[in-house]
């Protein structure tokens, strides 16, 4: 299995922001981890450009359920394969909390990404409220039961465990916390997949940056992560990827 940085820009991120997608695959040419960049919307079509030829894939962040239609605002998952995504981040926390997206909305988006050709990146996380009630695992269990479809593969199906609590606040969980989400969502892909389960990569995401890359992809069954603030600077997103590519 190889290992993934995955960098999630949220609503961040102009034309001129390019030149740190520029300076990423000058420190880092061919990592030894896969490296993706889910930029705004605005942004897939240039990043896609800034990066042909080059390892860094592109991803979108969301995507509708229906291939087209009237649905102002919104963007289908073939429209983001044609603007240079490969990726699409789905059900991310901010969007569930946001947009009120529920687990069979997440799992319709995941068939609509996987109809074009996309690789879905799929979100999972507890709320702080939800982790002091000792619900983490149910809460991750039932997210992922809802929002993974059938025929998920490791080629089609990326998950990202980022408690929600963690996001933004400096926060992480401890490492043997890490490790027992990670083991359970295993557990669940492989009771569910068979074998195809541990060829699924499982990101961790929520406060990653450099000076915690190293002990938490030492954490068993975590396969690289999904990376907010830190994955803006091509040197921070530079030296998490050298972490993972080390690890
Ligand atoms: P931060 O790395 O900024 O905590 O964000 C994590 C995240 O939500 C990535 O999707």
């Amino acid at each position: 299995m190889r290992k993934l940085a995955a960098g999630n820009w949220k609503m961040n991120g102009v034309a001129a922001s390019l030149a740190e997608v520029k300076a990423l695959l000058a420190a880092h040419p061919d990592p030894v981890c896969e490296m993706l960049l889910c930029p705004p919307a605005t942004l897939i079509a240039q990043m896609a450009w800034a990066a042909k030829g080059s390892v860094l894939k592109i991803g979108g962040q969301d995507c509708h359920p229906k291939a087209a239609g009237a649905h102002t605002g919104d963007i289908s998952a073939a429209m983001l394969a044609d603007a240079g995504a490969g990726h699409v981040i789905l059900g991310h926390s901010e969007r569930r909390a946001d947009h009120g997206e529920g687990d069979a909305l997440v799992q319709a988006k995941a068939q609509a990404a996987w109809a074009a050709g996309l690789v879905a990146v799929i979100c999972v996380g507890e709320t702080e409220a939800q982790r002091d009630g000792g619900q983490t695992l149910a809460v991750v269990g039932g997210q992922l039961a809802g929002s993974v479809p059938d025929g998920a593969t490791a080629a089609n199906t990326v998950i990202a465990y980022e408690p929600v609590w963690a996001i933004g606040t400096g926060r992480t969980p401890t490492l043997a916390e890490i490790a027992e989400v990670h083991g359970f969502l295993r557990a669940q892909l492989t009771a569910r997949f068979g074998a195809e389960a541990a060829g699924m990569r499982l990101l961790y995401g929520g406060s990653v940056k450099p000076s915690n890359a190293v002990e938490i992809f030492a954490v068993p069954d975590v396969d690289g992560a999904l990376v907010g603030g830190a994955s803006l600077k091509a040197a921070d997103f530079g030296a998490i990827v050298a972490a993972l590519s080390a690890a």
